[in-house]
């Protein structure tokens, strides 16, 4: 097998400090937009919620050989976000005004694109190539709206000595969509110098937080609607808000969720081979910024620290309880007589085979994926390595302790990347030479033939929950869409569950359709029919809740999550009165 080396990418590098440095302009707005928070007025903005439309302008055009699938990327991206953020929209179009600073350094608006746009957020796109960078891609908010605060011009420098590795399988074209979404939810304003300027949506108020700063540097963002789903996910009542990470610096530091907390999540700050999620706790901080909210759909499923509480979130692998999450014999690459071949296991999620490791974002480590050995890319599959092991890769694949190569003289290293299904009731089979086996008993061995197989493998411990949190999509959507929960957005003109069928009309979830059923609206932008608000049972509006999901309530035509710990508190202090 070919040396695998352990690296890995800065995603981005939110340019938010970067570019304070060097864009005096955005200082003044920003600090013109503390200063005035009061005499804010709204009206030039529209009152209802309405699809965002996200452009994307190049200031340089993609190489030749890249610039297909760059056009596809940028597509599914703006189809994505049409289809789950609702904003705000500016009567009239976006102007880039003669007062607007043109230099920004890294990127130079020309002439020529200083003008206006039927959109509500444009970013202009550079390209670069640069092998000594360590981010694949970075963009950040560079002019806001001055009278709500909303970045309305972004910039976005995709680094293509990394970008044009990410051809091939479908695996690899889905991760070149998140690095762009990655860095699109930056621009979007996931920056740590907007904190400040972030509002409640309803009052139009600033939020009264101050974020926390731990000990050890990391800082805790108490925004409303992510410190909530932080406490309901990793069941701890008293966390003050959601951590972000406290490595590698300028440009990651602040500005991404914490790797040791939130793992594989989209917004962590570097990529990580695997399976990479888009989680409620994006959507929640989006709506935390006051500039979106989001329209209903089922999120990638997190089970990383769920229901750890709060010794977990606070102490990670620093804690005298040992989570699984985390591994405790790392390899030491400066140790020549080390061998990654010591090191190894499933993944947490059992996406892939990884060895134990600090990745560099975290002090804890864990089992990071081999890229090689990612189960669900199907690039993996290397016929003369993987001949007579019955390994399986692609979308449809996972991690199992164990293996069941041919007799013979075929790899095994005690892992495996066998193939799987979850039946109705999340009931797990592994498949493997044709034969399937039930694995809907955790832990279990299941018997095979010993005239024809060596070794044998074990069940996972969690199969339900794996099954549960099931987060793919056939085939990564075939280059046409992206997987969130399960299901594929796909840019107009296709449908189905892996964007695999032409639809010239509607899609309505996975299906086409010519018109949009009860609690949907049509929408020409997206050609979606875009459901209720987030966690809304019906609606009569895109932006107009009647009924909410039992786990949420009614605010302002809006479902919020439920606050139990508080609900506990209040009906104890109820039954003491009561007494
Ligand atoms: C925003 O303000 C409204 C009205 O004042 C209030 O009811 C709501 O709880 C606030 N929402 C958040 C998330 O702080």
């Amino acid at each position: 097998m070919k040396h695998l080396l352990l690296f890995y990418f800065t995603i981005c590098f939110a340019a938010s400090q970067d570019l304070n440095i060097k864009l005096p302009s955005q200082m003044k707005l920003l600090q013109k937009l503390r200063e005035n928070r009061r005499d804010r007025n709204l009206e030039d903005i529209k009152t209802s919620w309405e699809p965002i439309r996200i452009h994307f302008e190049y200031v340089e055009t993609p190489p030749a050989d890249y610039i297909q699938q760059t056009e596809t990327v940028l597509e599914i991206i703006k189809t994505f976000f049409g289809r789950h953020l609702l904003v705000k929209r500016q009567t009239g179009s976006l102007e880039w005004k003669s007062t607007y600073e043109t230099d920004w350094g890294l990127i130079i608006v020309p002439a020529s694109l200083q003008k206006s746009y039927d959109s509500d957020l444009v970013f202009f796109v550079a390209q670069e190539t640069d092998a000594d960078a360590e981010y694949v891609a970075r963009a950040g908010p560079v002019i806001f709206d001055e009278k709500t605060g909303r970045p309305i011009f972004g910039l976005m420098i995709l680094n293509n000595h990394y970008m044009l590795e990410f051809q091939g399988t479908n695996a690899k074209f889905e991760a070149a969509v998140q690095v762009v979404l990655h860095e699109t939810i930056h621009g979007l304003g996931f920056t740590n110098n907007l904190y400040d300027n972030y509002i409640n949506s309803t009052s139009g108020q600033k939020y009264d937080f101050t974020v926390y700063q731990r000990v050890n540097q990391q800082i805790d963002l108490p925004t409303p609607r992510l410190t909530q789903l932080a406490r309901k996910h990793f069941g701890c009542c008293d966390l003050f808000g959601g951590t972000m990470e406290d490595q590698n610096g300028r440009g990651t530091a602040g500005s991404h969720f914490e790797r040791s907390i939130f793992h594989n999540d989209l917004m962590t700050g570097s990529m990580i081979s695997g399976n990479t999620l888009f989680t409620d706790f994006t959507f929640a901080i989006l709506e935390d910024t006051g500039f979106y909210r989001v329209t209903k759909h089922a999120s990638d499923v997190q089970l990383w620290g769920l229901d750890k509480g709060c010794d977990f979130y606070q102490q990670q692998c620093y804690s005298d309880s040992t989570y699984e999450e985390f591994c405790e014999n790392p390899y030491d690459p400066s140790d020549e007589k080390d061998n990654v071949a010591n090191h190894l296991s499933c993944s947490y999620a059992q996406t892939g085979i990884g060895f134990c490791v600090n990745d560099g974002l975290v002090e804890c480590p864990y089992y990071y994926i081999i890229e090689d050995l990612d189960c669900r890319d199907a690039d993996n599959y290397d016929a003369k390595v993987f001949q007579g092991t019955n390994f399986h890769f692609g979308y449809d694949s996972m991690c199992i302790r164990g293996g069941l190569p041919k007799k013979g003289d075929y790899l095994y290293i005690g892992f495996s990347c066998f193939q799987y299904s979850c039946d109705e009731d999340h009931q797990l089979s592994i498949i493997v030479d044709g034969t399937t086996y039930d694995c809907s008993d955790g832990g279990s061995i299941p018997s095979f033939d010993d005239n024809k197989y060596l070794y044998g493998f074990m069940c996972p411990d969690n199969p339900e929950d794996i099954c549960q949190s099931k987060n793919e999509c056939p085939n990564q959507c075939n280059k046409k869409g992206y997987c969130l929960g399960g299901v594929c957005t796909c840019i107009p003109g296709y449908a189905g569950r892996a964007c695999e069928k032409a639809c010239t009309t509607y899609r309505d979830g996975i299906e086409c359709v010519q018109t949009c059923p009860a609690n949907t609206f049509a929408n020409d932008l997206t050609m979606y029919c875009i459901g209720c608000p987030a966690n809304c049972a019906t609606c009569s509006a895109l932006d107009v809740c009647t009924l909410c999901e039992d786990t949420h309530e009614l605010v302002a035509g809006f479902c919020e999550l439920r606050v139990y710990s508080l609900m506990l508190v209040t009906s104890f202090i109820a039954l003491f009165l009561a007494l």
